[in-house]
């Protein structure tokens, strides 16, 4: 008997540490990612809602110091792949949050729309940027992330994606302007 409870309870224990070690792993993320999917400042991106594939991308891409950040790196670095993939699709199936940010003025719209016209962003970002598999989401984005990660592409600080800084080479540093202030009031 008192080895069918222990059996029991070892189960029970089990399951809590199933349950808990996705909270547990993903604790840590809250203190500047948010704990109601809201970044605590600025430089840091919504991961809540975001997709799937592009969260293990960026994750794998930090550990492996293909896109370099003092910050994150040291915290993807203690992840393993199953880690990533799990975190991932953990914060894939929170709600995008409600930043709150104003739509941009018609002038920057339209200087964003023809831009995107010219590049093409949404034949990969898809329609009203939503994002898709391991391309991310960009609409309602913090303005300041979305604008610091164009440039960051465009000098190649950022070179985990060496297409996407092609891209941003071929647009002019006023049209990403705009396009960070349109999609940050998508
Ligand atoms: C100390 C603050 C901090 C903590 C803790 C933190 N992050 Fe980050 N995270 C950042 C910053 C800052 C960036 C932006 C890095 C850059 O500028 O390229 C970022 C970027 C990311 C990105 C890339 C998103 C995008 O849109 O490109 C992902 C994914 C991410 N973090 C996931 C996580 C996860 C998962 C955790 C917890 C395991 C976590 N972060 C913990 C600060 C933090
Ligand atoms: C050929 C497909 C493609 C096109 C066209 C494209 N992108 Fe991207 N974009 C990507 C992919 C893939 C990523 C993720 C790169 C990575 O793995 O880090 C990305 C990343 C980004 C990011 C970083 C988001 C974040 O959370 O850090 C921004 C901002 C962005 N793109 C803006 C644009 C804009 C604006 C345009 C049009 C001017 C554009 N992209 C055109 C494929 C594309």
């Amino acid at each position: 008997m008192p080895g069918v409870i222990a059996l029991a309870l070892l189960s029970g224990w089990k399951t809590a540490l199933g349950a808990q070690s996705i909270e547990q792993k993903t604790q840590i993320c809250a203190r500047c990612h948010g704990a109601d999917g809201k970044p605590v400042d600025k430089t840091i991106p919504i991961i809540w809602g975001q997709q799937a594939g592009y969260i293990y991308i960026e994750l794998r891409d930090f550990k492996r110091g293909d896109r370099k950040s003092d910050i994150m790196q040291p915290i993807a670095s203690s992840l393993e792949r199953q880690d990533m993939l799990d975190i991932a699709d953990y914060f894939s199936k929170k709600p995008w949050p409600d930043l709150g940010q104003p739509r941009a003025s018609k002038e920057i719209s339209i200087r964003a729309v023809n831009a995107n016209q010219s590049i093409g962003c949404t034949g990969c970002h898809l329609d009203h940027f939503q994002g898709y598999g391991t391309v991310p989401r960009l609409a309602g984005m913090g303005r300041d992330y979305l604008a610091k990660q164009m440039t960051d592409f465009r000098s190649r600080a950022r070179g985990n994606n060496p297409g996407m800084s092609d891209l941003m080479l071929a647009t002019p540093p006023d049209d990403l302007a705009a396009l960070a202030e349109y999609l940050a009031g998508l």
